[in-house]
């Protein structure tokens, strides 16, 4: 390899995850081995389960990362790995294979916020935007809106009281039989129905706040009610659904542009590969469909704007398992 890069480690959820992306934003390489057909069966993340594999498939994806850039670890100029918020155990494995990797060639290491790792997946090649923007984070773990002004981080400026966006996706799948995760299936679905045969409440919480879990419990209802005739109009069902997801979304993101004066918007997080969500903010800045789920080009990019610990005083670094 010609020039230097940045390695991203991102373990803090169900995917192990590795990258190569220079200084200058450029994806070298990136790979993302996701387990959500090994925690299918269980309706969920389990934990336990992510870890162990996370410890299986580390060491493997790094390697392909560093063939699919055409490199080795003598490439690798700065660590970049997720500290937190995620699943604890988790987010130890890659905390761990990064400060061995880093350790062993004497490198600096670059300990990342996973939320930062989400916005930061916008400021990558070939089309970087450009900050202050309004960002709706809208992921499986997360609901928030954050007010970016610079590439170093950003200020909340709203969040969920109860579900993230993509859980109350998962929930819903789960309640109509689509599996997990179930977010891309709700999607796919909702084509073929009416997004106005059922009407399913948005959340009035004060703010730019969100709460999705009120419309969770509605769908449990109207599910019991249709009894047998839920398999007729599950189509129905899933565009009702996720219109009510989305309107309460792209509200709250209209509002905090707003009243913050933004002159731009941007969703990132693994909600913003929603079709409707897409077309609901038809202005948003978006990142490309494999950057909007977990992945470690995001990660690597943010540990460009992030201050690195030098050799070997992160040996010290702990992970976190949430955010404030
Ligand atoms: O960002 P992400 O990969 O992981 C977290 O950090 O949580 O987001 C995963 C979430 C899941 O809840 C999944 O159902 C949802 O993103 N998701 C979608 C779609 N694709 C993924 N939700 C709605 N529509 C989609 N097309
Ligand atoms: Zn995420």
């Amino acid at each position: 390899m010609s020039e230097k890069a940045i390695l991203g480690i991102e373990t803090s959820c169900d995917e192990t995850a590795a990258a190569m992306v220079t200084h200058g934003g450029e994806i070298r390489s990136s790979v993302v081995a996701s387990q959500a057909d090994l925690h299918a069966r269980y309706g969920g993340v389990v934990p336990e389960v992510a870890s162990r594999r996370h410890l299986e498939l580390v060491a493997p994806v790094v390697r392909e990362a560093l063939e699919r850039a055409d490199a080795t670890l003598d490439d690798v100029e700065l660590v970049a790995v997720t500290h937190g918020p995620g699943l604890i155990g988790a987010l130890l494995v890659g905390l761990q294979a990064a400060k061995a990797i880093a350790w062993t060639r004497r490198l600096p290491l670059v300990a990342v916020d996973h939320l930062h790792g989400h916005v930061a997946s916008l400021f990558l090649e070939p089309d970087p935007v450009e900050p202050p923007f309004v960002c709706l984070l809208a992921s499986g773990g997360h609901t928030l809106l954050l007010d970016v002004e610079d590439k170093t981080g950003y200020d909340v400026i709203g969040t969920t009281l109860d579900d993230a966006a993509g859980e109350a996706f998962d929930k819903g799948a789960r309640l109509l039989g689509l599996g997990y995760p179930g977010g891309a299936a709700i999607d796919r679905l909702a084509r073929e129905g009416d997004p106005e045969a059922f009407e399913f409440p948005i959340a009035r919480v004060p703010g730019l706040d969100f709460s999705f879990s009120g419309l969770k419990t509605a769908l449990l209802y109207k599910v019991r009610e249709l009894g047998d005739a839920v398999d007729a109009r599950k189509a129905d069902v899933a565009a009702s659904y996720q219109r009510a997801i989305v309107t309460a979304l792209a509200r709250r993101t209209r509002q905090a542009v707003e009243e913050r004066g933004a002159a731009r918007i941007a969703v990132v997080g693994g909600v913003a590969a929603n079709s409707e969500l897409r077309a609901a903010l038809p202005d948003a800045a978006l990142a490309p469909l494999p950057l909007c789920t977990d992945n470690a080009a995001m990660i690597a990019s943010a540990g460009r704007f992030s201050e690195a610990v030098a050799y070997p005083r992160y040996l010290a670094l702990d992970a976190y398992a949430s955010a404030g």
